[in-house]
């Protein structure tokens, strides 16, 4: 079957379709035949592999690419939709096996490359703002780097958790993608005095991850929480420093969860969240589609489109 690959670590001229076996689900498995994969800033991460010593982390050479996916359980043709785990990405297949626990039904309202640009921005936002930020009903969130892949994610989660102010900062190109996605108040991080005076925010979601804690502590209500999506030296001795005060950070880690995607679908179906998607790129196309990530300055998500195109349903 056909996989996205790369032998060699470099730009995205390294990756390729080759052919690889056919993977054998273990117990607590199964096979997808995958229809749509999205890429994520970490496919390229570990594709460019620096500094050096990242290298090992996702494993030796040749590797896949790709943690999202949605597509058929192989034998009962269930629609689902998931997100792998760990740092080796092989959801940019023809098939991928795949824990039980990491998937669900796809959302029925989605076709596959709608459904496939959900699960990692989706469950960092969800993970990030109700469980490191505490966000409740009627409370109030800034989302800096509002028009990326987490950042349209986290601006619709915060939405569907009941938030009542919402903030965004992104290019002035971006501000009325976030004002359809649920911003309150949108600004823009090159004229706007940033933090903005006078207002206060529960949770501040750096998904950047150049901003610093001590920028923004003061624009934390008390009892607030700073959220990041990067280990940043600074952001770690800002979580270490903090942890005995009212105003502290987190590092948000994303986990793979069958129960959260669940919840993901309930949202979807609800028509409370959907997905930004920036372009929609053929497998053969795909290093297209890693020079439109590497630009960063996607729009949401960039999917990869794995079965034959021109199925209605896809
Ligand atoms: N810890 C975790 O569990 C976790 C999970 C998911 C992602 N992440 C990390 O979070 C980061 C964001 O991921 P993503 O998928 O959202 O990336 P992405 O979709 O590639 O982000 C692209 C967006 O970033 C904005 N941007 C680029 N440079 C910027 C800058 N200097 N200042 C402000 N905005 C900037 C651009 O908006 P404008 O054009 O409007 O500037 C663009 O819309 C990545 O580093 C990723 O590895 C971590």
């Amino acid at each position: 079957v056909q996989a996205l690959r790369y032998e060699r670590y470099g730009g995205p001229e390294v990756v390729g379709l080759q052919e690889v076996p056919t993977p054998t689900p273990r117990a607590g498995e199964c096979l997808v035949r995958v229809h749509a994969a999205a890429l994520n800033p970490k496919d390229s991460f570990f594709r460019i592999g620096e500094p050096k010593f990242v290298r090992p982390l996702a494993g030796t050479l040749p590797r896949g690419i790709g943690f999202d996916f949605a597509g058929e359980v192989v034998g009962t043709s269930e629609p689902v939709y998931g997100l792998t785990s760990g740092l080796r990405g092989s959801t940019c297949a023809e098939y991928v096996q795949v824990p039980l626990r990491m998937l669900a039904p796809k959302p029925k309202n989605l076709s596959f490359a709608q459904a496939a640009a959900l699960p990692l921005v989706m469950l960092t936002a969800l993970q990030a703002l109700r469980d490191d930020g505490g966000l409740k009903a009627q409370g109030s969130v800034l989302v800096y780097g509002a028009s990326g892949g987490v950042g349209t994610a986290a601006l619709q989660i915060a939405k569907a958790l009941g938030a009542k102010t919402i903030v965004s900062v992104s290019s002035a190109k971006n501000r009325e993608l976030c004002l359809s996605l649920g911003a309150t108040l949108s600004l823009d991080y090159a004229s706007d005095h940033l933090p903005p005076p006078g207002l206060h925010f529960d949770v501040i979601f750096d998904t950047i991850g150049e901003q610093t804690f001590g920028r923004w502590r003061t624009a934390l209500l008390p009892g607030g929480m700073f959220v990041g999506t990067r280990p940043t030296p600074s952001l770690l001795a800002a979580i270490v420093s903090t942890r005995l005060f009212s105003r502290r950070a987190r590092l948000v880690a994303v986990r793979s969860d069958g129960e959260d995607l669940r919840t993901l679908t309930r949202f979807v179906e609800a028509g409370l969240v959907a997905p930004v998607i920036d372009s929609v790129f053929a497998m053969s196309a795909a290093q297209e589609a890693f020079t439109r990530l590497d630009s960063h300055r996607a729009r949401g998500k960039v999917v990869i489109q794995v079965s034959p195109p021109g199925r209605p349903e896809n």
